[in-house]
């Protein structure tokens, strides 16, 4: 019998393209999730790609109740975490639905876990934990600290988790933390689909392309770049949940708490970013150049040789084919899932 893996905020973009991987490796794949930054649609399209179906409860991990009962309905191998807020400006907005979704609810699941006998996490950390680093490439062992309730909250959870696996050796954990992620899978049926004006810079570089914005605003071209622009380590979202299959795979090998950099260990800028969008989509971006967006930093990118080693894992999808996919998804589906 094939194993169970369950996947908080699977209907989501990386928690979709991560369910998808789950099932062709041979996975059965059972989602929670509320649906407040995602649509089932995602689902549907990812069991019309596989041929395989999955199991879906709506429901808010906050809620330990039903979380229970999922527990009790299936008995899981693993559990992949990615259920949260993410928008790094409206975390400071409003913290305490930052710390209830993300921080409440993965204690409930924790415990939720706990209760049901089944230790094996993976969570979505992100690269937001180290700040502003003193240099690049950055590597696991570097200082970590928060600028904004968001990155707040991915450190705390990973503290929770490390207090957690030295309570009981029986836990395996495994912090995964996300460089940009982008792109999306081959078939341009899933993809990211952002409620309202998107915060991060692909999503809105893409609807520019397609014509539902007028013009991107770079956000400052006076950082100590090559170029003047930020410059990130862009992900495609399939090389990041090809890691989480590698994860749960080598989880109960690696024992404890590990944390890894998801990465491809390159950095491109945003105006690189914006060139490589025109190449790959054969349409115009209009820019403008604006005032530093609080918070930013000059620039970001991993050094990810930890997860070669350990996970086997190596991100495989170059900037060109990151774009190229982006753009499939976006002007197939203009309007995300809601047509
Ligand atoms: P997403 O918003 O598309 O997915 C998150 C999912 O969680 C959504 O489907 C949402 O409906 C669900 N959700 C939120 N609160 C919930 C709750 N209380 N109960 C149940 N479901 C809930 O985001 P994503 O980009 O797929 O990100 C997934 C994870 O990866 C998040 O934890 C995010 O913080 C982390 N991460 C994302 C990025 C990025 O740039 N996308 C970078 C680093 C880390
Ligand atoms: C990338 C670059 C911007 C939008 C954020 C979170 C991080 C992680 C990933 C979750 C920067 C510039 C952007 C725009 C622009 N998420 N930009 N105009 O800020 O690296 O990371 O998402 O964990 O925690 O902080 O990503 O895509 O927002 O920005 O010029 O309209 O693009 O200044 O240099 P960021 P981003």
């Amino acid at each position: 019998m094939s194993e169970k893996i369950l996947v908080t905020g699977g209907a989501g973009y990386i928690g979709s393209h991560t369910t998808l991987l789950l099932l062709e490796a041979g996975y059965e794949v059972v989602v929670v999730d509320n649906l407040s930054n995602s649509s089932l649609e995602s689902l549907r399209r990812v069991e019309q790609i596989t041929g395989q179906s999955v199991a879906f409860y709506k429901v808010d991990l906050r809620d330990q109740s039903q979380l229970a009962n999922v527990f009790e309905a299936h008995e899981f191998s693993g559990v992949i975490h990615f259920a949260g807020l993410k928008a790094v400006g409206e975390s400071s907005e409003i913290p305490l639905d930052y710390y209830d979704h993300n921080i409440y609810s993965t204690i409930n699941l924790l415990k939720t876990m706990q209760q049901f006998n089944c230790q094996r996490i993976v969570f979505s950390s992100s690269a937001t934990v180290y700040g502003d680093p003193a240099s690049v490439p950055i590597t696991e062992d570097f200082p970590t600290s928060a600028t904004n309730p968001y990155g707040r909250t991915k450190l705390f959870i990973e503290e929770i988790m490390r207090d957690v696996a030295v309570s009981d050796e029986g836990w395996n954990i495994i912090l995964l933390r996300y460089f940009n992620p982008i792109g999306a899978h081959k078939s341009g049926l899933i993809g990211e689909d952002p409620q309202g004006i998107p915060n991060n810079l692909m999503p809105f570089i893409s609807q520019v392309a397609v014509g539902k914005r007028n013009k991107l605003s770079i956000f400052g071209d006076d950082y100590a770049t090559p170029d003047g622009t930020g410059v990130r380590d862009y992900i495609h979202v399939v090389d990041l949940s090809d890691a989480h299959v590698k994860a749960i795979q080598h989880i109960e090998q690696l024992g404890g708490v590990s944390t890894f950099n998801l990465g491809t260990g390159n950095g491109y800028s945003v105006l690189e970013m914006v060139k490589a969008f025109e190449k790959g989509s054969e349409k115009p971006v209009a820019y403008e150049i604006v005032g530093r967006r609080p918070g930013d930093i000059a620039e970001c990118w991993a050094d990810a040789s930890l997860a070669r080693e350990k996970l086997g894992w190596k991100a495989s999808f170059g900037l060109q084919e990151m774009v190229e996919d982006t753009w499939r998804w976006q002007s197939n589906n203009p309007e995300g899932y809601s047509e």
